[in-house]
């Protein structure tokens, strides 16, 4: 049997380039493998664990499926379907949460950060929300998850249920490992954190033009332009000290987009500019704005051809739903049995 892979992105909206360059990318990359067999669903029961607008998230839904097959997520390599449409998913997480303490869920740092997020709204669905990603990987056995860096932790839980289930009631589940992508972190515009649709400004859409890339860009705060380059231990990223002694986490930013638009020979050269002569950030803006462009416009095209043509989308997801569901079903059934819950 070939090796299965799963991943997803919540319905949250257009696709951004940190969801393209930390998980679409290495849904793509491992399509085209021939040694693997490739799950990839749009999270909508996830999208719920956090307050959300009914309308919004029908909407939503229906532009990450368009945004994935515009990228390049093909139907005839890859099953392409909606979580919410396969049943089994959140029947399996019910099962999974038997053999998970609350302490534990309490802990992660994911379910900490959102909690601070939404103070009032830290739901019983918010602290499920590693158990029913475990059940999305692993009711398809998946062995490769591509996701982006800070989900690490929630593929952690993924594991540690593959283990307690096998040795609690013999199940043959694999343990799940992340593939990562060399855009698996993108940092926010903003210069804090990562890239993220719930913090305005720190983010550049799929479907964003060439005006708003550079709008995007413009409001990118930045330095001097010359002055050293630092390493700091345990930082993830270089940052830049210009000559005023002021730090611009922007420019880190800006640089890391260099390399992952431009390739890091170009980011080496910004970086002797800004030890030498100065960065001129008008010029590396302009240039960078067109190097991501030049990436998102074959997308926006096939997506304006997918947008004109919704029975052809509709049919793809009916038929993905399809066949998530045959596979599912059968690892419920035999985790049910396994567990004396079925005949
Ligand atoms: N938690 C993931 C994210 O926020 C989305 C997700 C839900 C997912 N289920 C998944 C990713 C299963 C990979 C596999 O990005």
């Amino acid at each position: 049997m070939k090796n299965r892979v799963l991943s997803g992105i919540r319905a949250t909206g257009r696709l951004h380039l940190g969801n393209y360059l930390g998980a679409v990318k290495g849904m793509l990359a491992l399509q085209d493998n021939a040694d693997y067999e490739t799950f990839y669903m749009v999270a909508d029961v996830h999208t719920i664990t956090t307050p959300y607008n009914v309308e919004e998230l029908r909407k939503n839904r229906r532009e990450v499926i368009l945004d994935y097959l515009a990228a390049g997520l093909d139907p005839e390599k890859s099953v392409i379907f909606q979580q919410s449409e396969v049943n089994e998913h959140i029947e399996l997480a019910f099962l999974f949460s038997s053999v998970v303490t609350i302490a534990k869920m309490q802990h992660l740092p994911t379910f900490k950060d959102k909690v601070k997020q939404h103070p009032d709204s830290a739901t019983m669905a918010l602290l499920n929300y590693p158990i029913l990603m475990a059940s999305d990987i692993l009711i398809y056995n998946a062995s490769m998850v591509p996701v982006g860096i800070d989900q690490e932790p929630h593929l952690e839980v993924a594991r540690e249920i593959a283990r307690r289930m096998n040795a609690d009631f013999r199940t043959n589940f694999a343990e799940p490992k992340r593939f990562g992508t060399k855009g698996e972190y993108v940092p926010s515009l903003t210069g804090e954190g990562k890239m993220s649709k719930s913090v305005e400004g720190s983010y550049i859409n799929l479907t964003d033009s060439l005006e708003d890339i550079k709008k995007a860009l413009a409001r990118v705060v930045t330095d001097s332009g010359r002055g050293t380059v630092r390493k700091k231990e345990g930082l993830r990223e270089y940052y830049y000290e210009d000559e005023n002694g002021r730090l611009s986490e922007g420019v880190g930013a800006l640089l890391k987009f260099v390399e992952l638009f431009q390739g890091f020979d170009k980011r080496r050269e910004y970086e002797q500019m800004y030890d030498g002569d100065g960065i001129r950030y008008g010029d590396l803006k302009s240039s960078l704005a067109d190097a991501i462009f030049a990436e998102l416009s074959p997308i926006q095209e096939k997506r304006k051809e997918l947008e004109a043509n919704p029975e052809y989308v509709d049919k793809i997801i009916e038929e993905g739903n399809k066949k998530a569901r045959e596979v599912a079903a059968q690892t419920l059934e035999e985790v049910k049995k396994k567990m004396g819950l079925a005949s």
